[in-house]
């Protein structure tokens, strides 16, 4: 549909999406990709202020559903303010966490029904979806040992093991389920193993470019 391509990256807590990021943003400018780096919750002035609302700790009494609905309220903003012109400009799109992350989150997380998300996607997506999704896996354990040593945690990193366990899971099947737009990367190994994985992604994606 459109001539750039819309990539997102995923992953859970502790996956090292930052330095992978990194990569990649070096890679498409190496290739001379016309690219925009943005993330979600977020991404415009608006869903940033949405994603405070969502991350601060001090909201403990957010409802699972106003979670699920500001999740959706920024992409909506996120999507008509940057993603979309960029791709009407024939730009490139990397986008840290998208859609899948709310499957994964509020759908496997906290237990959301299903259908109500993929109702919220059609609304506020249409048939808009990324072209590829980069999946960064990490068994739970050793992903929160990162989290941990990092310091500072957010509303989400508070949860329990069981919950980062649930979001893995569902992100696994959500990459069995489309495994044309999937791309699974095992963080585990030394980071040049991982840039290794990563680099024959992303030749593939830019094949054609
Ligand atoms: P980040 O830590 O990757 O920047 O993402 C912020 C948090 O928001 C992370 O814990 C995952 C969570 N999240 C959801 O729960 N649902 C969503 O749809 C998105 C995009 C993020």
């Amino acid at each position: 549909m459109y001539k750039g391509k819309f990539i997102t990256i995923e992953g859970s807590e502790g996956a090292g999406k930052s330095t992978n990021i990194q990569y990649i943003q070096d890679y498409l400018q190496a290739k001379n990709i016309d690219f925009i780096a943005t993330r979600e919750p977020g991404g415009t002035p608006i869903a940033e202020k949405i994603r405070d609302l969502l991350l601060d700790k001090k909201n403990t009494s957010l409802c699972e559903d106003t979670e699920l609905l500001l999740m959706f309220a920024a992409r909506s903003q996120h999507l008509n303010e940057l993603i979309i012109p960029a791709l009407e400009a024939g730009k490139w799109v990397l986008s840290d966490r998208f859609t899948d992350a709310t499957y994964a989150y509020q759908g496997g997380g906290r237990g959301l029904a299903k259908n109500k998300i993929s109702q919220l996607e059609q609304w506020v997506q249409g048939d808009l979806r990324p072209d590829a999704t980069i999946l960064l896996d990490i068994p739970v354990e050793l992903g929160m040992e990162r989290v941990r040593n990092r310091g500072e945690t957010d509303r989400f990193e508070e949860e329990q093991m069981s919950f980062f366990k649930r979001i893995r899971d569902t992100y696994l099947q959500l990459a069995k389920d489309n495994p044309q737009r999937f791309h699974i990367i095992n963080t585990e190994p030394a980071i040049d193993e991982v840039y290794q994985q990563l680099k024959l992604v992303l030749d593939q994606l830019t094949q054609n470019d």
